[in-house]
């Protein structure tokens, strides 16, 4: 596995999402998954599975101190007054006192950072979130919250082979803030890909895992994958016994022109 460090942490570059996974089978996912050896798990207030991800962390024959929990706090908890209390509830959901990080899930246009971001370093400040983040931000709000004094270590954001996030990452490379790529697969889109099947058909490997290597072989990028399937989780773990030549670089990387981007919030923040 490959890892990066923070001051506090330690961070598999492949890590697994949990979007639309509840329920009991979201803590038999879970599990399965960190007994394959995933010890990165990201969900979100949003995704209504917090409660799953916690008792699935809990049930693991391993310490928590091993796992990097990531939890996101929906826009419109983004208040002074809700902030603390609605990341108050996600911790007792998810049975512990801290995750490793936390994140602002989407920019609000009507809260301002002003008084969202002593918020969040309130709560590392407290313990309760060891790093602290951003999701969907683009350059101009990721300069204001730094400005506002928060230590971010990563913007996570919509990032696969049809989506150009060159600007950005340029950006948050200058300020060392790692990149974790959601939607890795571009949800499901790139196993139709005929460019992308014959570069895995070259290496012996599958379209995830090249997609997968792909993301990660870039330095600062990290992954979040989703799979509920325990194969499929087992293989997009195998990524890191091959690399892709710069000729299988190159046909990825032009695979995103036009850019395109396939989530989209209802209220759109500005993307320069
Ligand atoms: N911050 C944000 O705003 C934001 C937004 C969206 C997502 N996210 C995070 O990013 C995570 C990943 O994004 P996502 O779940 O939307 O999409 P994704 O990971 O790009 O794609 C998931 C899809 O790919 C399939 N899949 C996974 N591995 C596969 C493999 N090896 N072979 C074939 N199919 C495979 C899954 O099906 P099976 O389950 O059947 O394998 C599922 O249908 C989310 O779960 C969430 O944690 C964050």
């Amino acid at each position: 596995m490959k890892n990066y460090n923070t001051d506090v942490s330690t961070i598999p570059a492949l890590g697994l999402g949990t979007y639309l996974i509840t329920g009991a089978e979201a803590i038999n996912v879970i599990e399965q998954a960190i007994d394959l050896g995933y010890r990165h798990i990201d969900t979100a207030q949003l995704y209504e599975n917090e409660e799953e991800v916690g008792t699935a962390i809990q049930n693991a024959p391993i310490d928590r101190s091993e796992i990097f929990l990531t939890t996101k706090v929906w826009p419109t908890h983004l208040s002074k007054n809700d902030f603390m209390p609605s990341f108050e509830e996600s911790l007792r959901k998810l049975k512990t006192e801290y995750v490793d990080l936390l994140l602002i899930h989407w920019p609000n246009k009507d809260i301002p950072l002003e008084e969202t971001i002593p918020e969040l370093i309130k709560a590392q400040e407290q313990g309760k979130a060891k790093n602290i983040g951003l999701s969907n931000f683009p350059i101009k709000l990721l300069a204001k919250a730094i400005g506002l004094g928060a230590r971010i270590i990563c913007n996570q954001v919509e990032y696969h082979p049809y989506i150009d996030q060159s600007i950005l990452k340029g950006w948050m490379d200058h300020n060392n803030l790692l990149m974790t790529a959601y939607c890795p697969l571009a949800q499901g889109r790139v196993f139709k890909d005929e460019a992308i099947k014959a570069v895995a058909a070259d290496y012996g490997k599958s379209v995830a895992q090249v997609v997968l290597k792909w993301l990660i072989q870039q330095e600062n990028v990290l992954a979040i994958p989703k799979s509920s399937n325990v194969e499929r989780l087992k293989a997009n773990l195998e990524i890191f016994n091959f690399e892709l030549s710069e000729e299988a670089k190159k046909i990825l990387n032009g695979l995103s022109n036009p850019s395109q981007r396939f989530v989209r919030p209802s209220t759109e923040p500005d993307w320069d």
